[in-house]
């Protein structure tokens, strides 16, 4: 176990000095080191080679000294393995979506070690940089969120592609779902094997969902990840933006913690799931868009909403911004470091 072990106490609910800290997205573009990198880069690039992955992954924990290390990589990684291409513009473009019943049985389930061996070999040789003094995260996408940018072919507003899959033929929807939660279970197995202590889900557009079609359609495929991971050796945590309804359902899912943003209140969640689960957040990145002072006061008052309570992982409620000021993000952790937590 890595020596800074204050994310794996708190994801096990156990007493820690402080809360432990670390950012999503927080190897990115608001870091100029990364932009250096990235100019010399493509992202999907430096994505598939383990040296520029671990630099950059690197980075924020040599500037701020984080509780974690999560690696570089993106959730549609192990959908390009399915079949899909994928390209960043910077914003994902999938120039042949997923939308018949053929586009659906030609995926493949892949093996991660043929063909993400890349994700894994950055783990492993993430964990050597950094010499075990604290944990690696791995991760990957939810089902509900890759099927989405599958069907949609990249973001979307509206979600009406997906979810007219999602209404008119159901039994389709399904069996896309079980192809990308078989691939995922897979994918976490295989990070945990390669050194991933933690591994996060990333269910980043689940709030566009009702609480009965997120039952339905969403949460069996994270359960199914889930249910298929190994128990011993690695905590997890399900992340779910904008989904201040689904907290209840989403803290079922079997995870250790669930990751919420701003508009789910801290306290609010800690009532709603008994204490059963830990809970991460949930900063709304753009305080860190705006003046010091309040970055500091925005960061205290979230950690008041969670004192006196084991299981908090102190984090943003989403991937920090690329304009972000570097001084704010340093605010952010050094506010964290220098807080309080539960003591034995
Ligand atoms: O947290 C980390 O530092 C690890 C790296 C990481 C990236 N993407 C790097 C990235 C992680 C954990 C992700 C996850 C991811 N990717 C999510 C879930 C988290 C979330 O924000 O909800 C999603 C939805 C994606 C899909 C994705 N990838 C989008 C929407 C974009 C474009 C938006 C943007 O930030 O520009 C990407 C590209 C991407 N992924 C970049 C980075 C650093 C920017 C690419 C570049 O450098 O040009």
């Amino acid at each position: 176990m890595a020596t800074n072990d204050r994310l794996l106490r708190a994801l096990a609910r156990e007493p820690v000095d402080r809360p432990p800290v670390w950012m999503m997205r927080q190897a990115g573009r608001y870091l100029p080191e990364y932009r250096a990198v990235r100019a010399k880069h493509d992202f999907l690039e430096m994505c598939k080679t383990p040296d520029l992955a671990i630099e950059v992954s690197m980075q924020p924990i040599r500037r701020f000294g984080m509780d974690a290390s999560i690696v570089f990589s993106d959730i549609l990684v192990p959908v390009e393995a399915m079949g899909v291409p994928v390209e960043f513009n910077p914003s994902p473009v999938l120039a042949e979506p997923v939308r018949t019943a053929e586009d659906v049985d030609r995926l493949r389930i892949p093996d991660p070690v043929e063909s993400t061996g890349f994700v894994l070999d950055a783990i492993s040789g993430l964990r050597r940089a950094l010499d075990n003094s604290i944990p690696v995260i791995g991760f990957a996408g939810a089902p509900w969120t890759l099927a989405s940018y599958a069907i949609e072919g990249g973001g979307s507003k509206t979600y009406a592609m997906t979810k007219r899959m999602m209404y008119s033929e159901p039994a389709l929807f399904h069996r896309l779902s079980e192809k990308l939660a078989d691939t995922i279970a897979l994918y976490l197995s295989a990070q945990i094997e390669a050194g991933a202590e933690a591994v996060q889900i990333f269910d980043s557009w689940a709030g566009q969902l009702s609480l009965d079609d997120y039952v339905a359609f969403a949460l069996p495929y994270t359960r199914r990840v889930v249910e298929q991971l190994p128990t011993a050796g690695v905590r997890s945590i399900h992340y779910v933006g904008n989904g201040s309804h689904l907290v209840e359902q989403a803290a079922s899912a079997g995870t250790d913690c669930l990751g919420i943003d701003w508009r789910t209140d801290i306290y609010g969640a800690r009532r709603r799931t008994g204490n059963r689960v830990s809970i991460q957040g949930n900063l709304d990145p753009c305080v860190l868009l705006g003046q010091r002072d309040r970055v500091i006061a925005e960061t205290l008052r979230m950690l008041d909403a969670s004192a006196g309570e084991p299981g908090y992982i102190a984090n943003l409620g989403h991937g920090i911004l690329p304009a972000t000021p570097v001084e704010n993000a340093e605010a952010f952790i050094s506010t964290i470091r220098a807080s309080i937590g539960q003591p034995a």
